[in-house]
């Protein structure tokens, strides 16, 4: 039921990757232990030196049956040939960036990324001697312009995931490759339902598994996939010396999280883009900042990078009021106020961020619809609209 590539995608989602049946079990066994014996020394000490990221497996740190079930299913799913799945979406983006830089290097960096991964590129990093700038990711040449002899990473998350902000991928990775650039996105937003950065020429893919693939926010995880040659670099060095690696029930988890993933993935945009479209006409909405919107700025690049959208949009308002922010997100009963997105419930988050071409910070208010009816949704954001009067 696998690999031989003539199964559409909802069937892959399903099954991919499962032929081995464990007594007859329709839902893979969970391989919930720490180390495994060999039959003699030679093949442990081979394993150990030579192919640490197994199969076989010895150490789980290093690499497990139900990660790697998981990890054969990401990587096929991404179109890419290995993946290595990680305790967070956050460990996987820096031990990420940290396979890519070294003392000296230098990083360019779309601004508008999410916040812990600029923490990394652009405070962490500086006391190892790695510096980066800070670009307008809308702006390709600026990308480009940014590169210095010493560029050894060009840092992409598109869309951003407060500013809503597209990168044409295909143009910067053309660039990158032929000045021999590593180039990485977190591409959480998308899933590779609707854009497969691999197959735009990027280097190396991240998620944070903890939004849509998960679904039922019940786990954090990660994922970086890439080419076998880099994810088995990866193994030897930050994931040998670091460890982090997702643990097995929650990749159990992941599992079971990713055979609905389409389904989900199409009623958050459905709901997302009836609920922005209905709250740009209200009043008291300066502008709202979703890709699904045919009112969007970058909405040329995003239909012809993109297959779909996604549940995940934020808005400014009018008045820009702190208290009024407050009082509105505080009203709405249906979005709970919290932090993370892609689950089944919707949320809402306030941010005062100044994006690198606005005067002053502003509010960016983020909803993330969930999976509950859109009119159930609408009418909780118009009972609470009377707090942006
Ligand atoms: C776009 C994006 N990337 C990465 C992360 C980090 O993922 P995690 O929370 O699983 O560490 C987040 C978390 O909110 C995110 O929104």
């Amino acid at each position: 039921m696998s690999a031989n590539g003539s199964f559409g995608f909802s069937t892959d989602l399903a099954h991919f990757g499962e032929d081995e049946k464990h007594l007859g079990a329709v839902i893979p066994p969970i391989y919930q232990n720490s180390l495994f014996v060999f039959p003699t020394m030679e093949e442990l000490l081979d394993t150990m030196y030579n192919n640490p990221g197994g199969p076989p497996h010895h150490y789980s740190r290093v690499s497990n049956p139900t990660l790697d079930l998981l990890e054969t299913k990401l990587a096929h799913f991404e179109g890419g040939e290995k993946c290595k799945v990680f305790a967070a979406g956050m460990t996987a983006v820096s031990v990420a960036i940290m396979s890519a830089v070294k003392q000296g290097a230098h990083v360019v960096a779309v601004d508008g990324i999410y916040g812990p991964a600029n923490g990394l590129l652009n405070t962490y990093l500086a006391r190892f001697g790695v510096e980066c700038t800070m670009v307008d990711g809308r702006d390709t040449q600026a990308v480009i312009d940014a590169c210095r002899d010493n560029t050894t990473l060009i840092y992409l998350e598109s869309p951003t995931s407060l500013t809503f902000r597209v990168q044409d991928i295909s143009a910067i990775t053309k660039f990158a490759r032929e000045r021999g650039i590593t180039t990485m996105i977190d591409s959480t937003y998308n899933t590779p339902i609707h854009m497969r950065p691999l197959d735009l020429g990027v280097d190396v893919v991240i998620h944070s598994l903890t939004k849509y693939y998960g679904g039922h926010s019940n786990a954090t995880g990660g994922a970086v996939i890439g080419s076998a040659a880099y994810i088995d670099k990866l193994i030897r060095s930050e994931v040998v010396m670091m460890g982090s690696l997702l643990g097995p029930f929650q990749s159990w988890l992941f599992t079971q999280g990713s055979r609905t993933l389409k389904l989900r993935l199409k009623q958050h945009e459905a709901t997302a883009n009836h609920i922005a479209g209905w709250l740009e006409q209200e009043p008291e909405i300066k502008v709202v900042h979703h890709l699904g919107l045919e009112s969007y700025a970058q909405r040329d690049l995003v239909k012809s990078m993109m297959k779909g959208t996604s549940g995940l949009f934020s808005f400014e308002t009018k008045q820009d009021d702190k208290a009024k922010v407050m009082d509105f997100c505080n009203r709405l009963q249906l979005f709970g106020r919290g932090i993370s997105w892609g689950g089944f419930e919707s949320l809402v988050v306030a941010s005062h961020v100044k994006p690198c071409d606005y005067d002053s910070p502003r509010w960016f208010i983020r909803l993330f619809c969930g999976l509950e009816d859109a009119e159930d949704l609408q009418a909780d954001i118009a009972q609470a609209l009377v707090a942006l009067r």
